[in-house]
């Protein structure tokens, strides 16, 4: 049974949180599915159950501004599409560790702030699930956040690529704490991950063979930027990648398969597009290709997932569940514990929420 709020603490206040904590404002009234929100009440807990508690940064003109202006706070660039009121959560200094790399430094000033003591403060304010928001390539502070949410008895939702519900240490230390893991890197609504592994599938379904295939992404925001510096794209990379493959007849030969962050295009701002080509073999040995473009403001994409794996987690919290949750991994996050396909997760996410 639901039981009141649900306390969220947000790590890494980008463009992914911008759009997360407008989403509580925009569907707080919601009683019906809309655009975007397929679930106004999951497992008894409403949009208007969510409330910040706590929230993690390290920039300069975002430590120390309430949450709600920090979400305005530049480099952030997504789409404004709801007003925030102030909600009372100032953002907290979070050690920096390698969460700046070599673009993001040159971007963002580091706050002079002194740095919090994170699990205590996640103590302090009740925060229930923690969600990392961090850049790509954190892989020190990923590990230093998931420590934190451990001490402090939380809940952890990942939505970056560093493996942790996929990595059966962290699994089982969240496991032995009877604290929900949900990750890892999150899925988007309709993003390059999941229109790829559809058209994969129709592949397979349809007995055509793939013979090779692309996945080209670029945009204009800090995540985009931040990948320009390829030794911090190989966990991206992977996850993407391994997304993809996973829905394959059987194991492609590594040239055949190209899946990633492509460029930084300043003026996209926080969109995104991503080119997907898959060129196949059809009966009578007949070429059979196919190539789309997505367009999508990059961040609102997967905000009302996380909305839906937070209550998930708090679920999971609420039946004493541990470690990491199977079916809600498949279905919000590319590298999940265990690949699943995509309908069957979502059918198997919703056997959980209704506790079968
Ligand atoms: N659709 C999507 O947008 C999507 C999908 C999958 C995964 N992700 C991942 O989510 C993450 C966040 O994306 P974003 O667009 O919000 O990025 P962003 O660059 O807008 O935000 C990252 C934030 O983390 C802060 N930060 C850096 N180091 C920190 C530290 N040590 N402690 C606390 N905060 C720190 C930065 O100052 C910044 O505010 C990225 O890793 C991205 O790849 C996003």
């Amino acid at each position: 049974m639901a039981s009141g709020s649900l306390r969220v603490g947000i790590v890494g206040v980008g463009n992914c949180a911008s759009a997360f904590v407008q989403g509580l404002a925009r569907y707080r009234e919601s009683t019906a599915p809309e655009p975007g929100l397929p679930h106004p009440d999951l497992g008894g807990y409403r949009v208007a159950d969510i409330v910040p508690s706590a929230a993690f940064d390290v920039a300069e003109g975002k430590v120390g501004a309430d949450l709600a202006a920090a979400i305005l706070a530049p480099p952030n660039n997504t789409a404004i599409f709801a007003e925030v009121p102030a909600c009372g959560v100032p953002v907290r200094r979070g050690p920096t560790l390698d969460g700046l790399g070599r673009y993001l430094t040159g971007t963002v000033t580091e706050s002079d702030a002194a740095v919090v003591d994170v699990a205590d403060a996640l103590r302090g304010t009740r925060t229930e699930v923690l969600v990392s928001w961090l850049p790509v390539g954190s892989e020190a502070a990923t590990a230093f956040y998931a420590e934190a949410a451990l001490a402090a008895g939380c809940a952890f939702v990942n939505c970056i690529p560093s493996f942790i519900a996929s990595d059966p240490a962290w699994a089982s230390r969240f496991a032995a704490r009877g604290l929900p893991l949900i990750g890892d890197d999150i899925k988007s609504q309709v993003g390059a991950t999941i229109l790829h592994r559809t058209l994969v599938d129709l592949f397979r379904d349809r007995g055509v063979r793939l013979d090779r295939t692309y996945q080209l992404n670029f945009g204009g925001n800090t995540d985009f930027l931040n990948m320009l510096e390829r030794d911090r794209l190989a966990s991206k990379k992977l996850s993407k990648t391994r997304a993809v493959t996973s829905r394959m007849a059987s194991a492609p030969r590594d040239a055949d398969v190209h899946v990633g962050p492509s460029d930084f295009v300043p003026w996209l701002d926080d969109r995104k597009w991503a080119h997907i080509r898959l060129e196949g073999t059809a009966f009578g040995d007949q070429q059979l290709n196919i190539e789309v473009k997505l367009e999508v403001w990059d961040s609102p994409n997967s905000a009302g997932i996380v909305m839906d794996a937070v209550r998930c987690a708090r679920i999971a919290l609420d039946r004493g569940i541990g470690g990491p949750l199977e079916a809600p991994s498949a279905w919000f996050m590319k590298s999940p514990p265990r690949q699943m396909d995509d309908h069957g997760a979502r059918e198997a996410t919703l056997r959980f929420v209704a506790g079968r």
